[in-house]
């Protein structure tokens, strides 16, 4: 990559210097108390503030958190991310209770070296996911005015063309932050040429948000092993019925059509799932045969026959020979983890990833955050990166809007 990055705008001096920083701050958040439920996120892009703060930079933060629809919206606040992000950071981040009105330019202005400002959520503008490039534009200027360099550190949103994202670079000296770095150097490995056997895990709710990274993926991957509420429309495509779980009826026809396509025994799916009456932590659920949901119940998780079907893939090739994983990736969640009842799937994946000697990367987003909800060592994985659909697309080959606007 042709980027200036971080050291390259230290190098060149940002005392007193206003450095517009775009960070990912998207974190879950609790439903009923609205606490942040994992600072993954906010930990990761730390360095790249302590550094700016310590070279004396004023340090505006921009980022989104959820997908409010282009107005201020209290339950996407940023608010409780400034005060976290400040206990980490350990100095004070002014907040601004808008993202570009009176607050956002008293704060900066009021800025002295050193400090720290995060701005209200950007998506609380229309400009700022805007298809209209001039409307993008325009809040783009009024963001771009809060800075005299703009860094990138928001992998997580390379791939959306939004403005804070794709237009502020085109209107600022701009800079790659370490963070955005290390996970492109990470993820180019497994689109390059990884070791093998390439293991791929896949999980989630959706398998048309998978689609395309199945489909960029299958051709490299020795294995692919698909758990999560998408497994279900895979099973429906077997043939067999999935009760109340999870099913994308228009996907049927495309997962069988992978199934067929792809090798024997390269796609594998769960043998069996834990179901339950409803969707709720205290229903009542059992374990039964992937070929064996009941109507009228509902698929929560994978069952531990196909844990350990999916640990002892990391083991074994398609055909069944010995061949250890060399290289293991992984995105989405297995079962329903937020609820403890269904956690077990993806504890027991990302347990035998863990264990695995091999160069694993964490494909962002949920499985990132479930990595940490359920206390698993996070250094037991290789990489665990900070994007979800940025590392997909990122995997998918396809050019990624804040990458390429650094470039140029
Ligand atoms: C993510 O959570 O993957 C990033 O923060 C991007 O969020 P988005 O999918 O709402 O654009």
């Amino acid at each position: 990559m042709s980027i200036r990055t971080l050291d390259d705008l230290l190098a060149e001096g940002v005392a007193g210097r206003r450095v517009l920083v775009r960070a990912d701050l998207n974190v879950p958040l609790d439903k009923q108390t609205g606490d942040i439920t994992d600072d993954g996120r906010i930990r990761a892009v730390l360095p790249t503030l302590t550094a700016l703060v310590e070279a004396g930079a004023k340090v505006v933060v921009c980022s989104h958190l959820g997908r409010p629809k282009g107005s201020p919206d209290p339950q996407f606040s940023l608010r409780p991310v400034a005060g976290r992000l400040g206990e980490l950071l350990g100095v004070e981040v002014r907040f601004a209770e808008d993202t570009v009105g009176d607050s956002a330019r008293s704060t900066v202005e009021g800025l002295a070296d050193g400090q720290v400002a995060l701005l209200e959520n950007l998506r609380f503008n229309a400009g700022e996911t805007s298809k209209d490039d001039a409307e993008r534009g325009d809040f783009a200027d009024q963001l771009a005015a809060f800075g005299d360099a703009y860094v990138d550190d928001a992998f997580g949103a390379v791939h959306r063309k939004h403005a804070s994202v794709y237009d502020v670079a085109a209107r600022l000296p701009h800079f790659a932050g370490g963070l955005l770095l290390r996970e492109v150097e990470v993820l180019s490995k497994l689109t390059g040429d990884p070791e093998r056997p390439y293991v791929v895990v896949l999980g989630g709710s959706k398998v048309s948000d998978k689609l395309a990274v199945i489909e960029a993926l299958l051709p490299k991957v020795d294995r692919l092993l698909i758990g999560g509420g998408m497994c279900f429309t895979f099973l429906k495509a077997q043939g067999h019925e999935v009760g109340s779980s999870l099913l994308e009826e228009d996907m049927v026809e495309t997962c069988r059509n992978l199934l067929e396509r792809s090798e024997k025994g390269k796609i594998l799916l769960p043998v069996d799932v834990v179901v339950a009456d409803a969707f709720a932590p205290d229903s009542p659920h059992d374990v039964v045969p992937a070929d064996g949901i009941p109507s009228k119940r509902v698929g929560l998780d994978i069952g531990p026959e196909t844990v350990a079907g999916f640990a002892a893939a990391l083991k074994t090739s398609a055909c069944g020979d010995p061949a250890n994983a060399r290289t293991i990736f992984w995105n989405g969640p297995m079962g329903v983890f937020e609820m403890a009842a269904f956690a077990n799937g993806t504890r027991g994946v990302a347990e035998a990833i863990a264990e695995h000697d091999a160069f694993s990367v964490v494909g962002g987003g949920d499985s990132a955050a479930a990595v940490r909800v359920l206390g698993l060592d996070e250094k037991s994985f290789s990489h665990i990166s900070t994007g979800g659909g940025a590392s997909l697309e990122y995997l998918e080959g396809k050019t990624l809007p804040g990458i390429a606007a650094l470039e140029n």
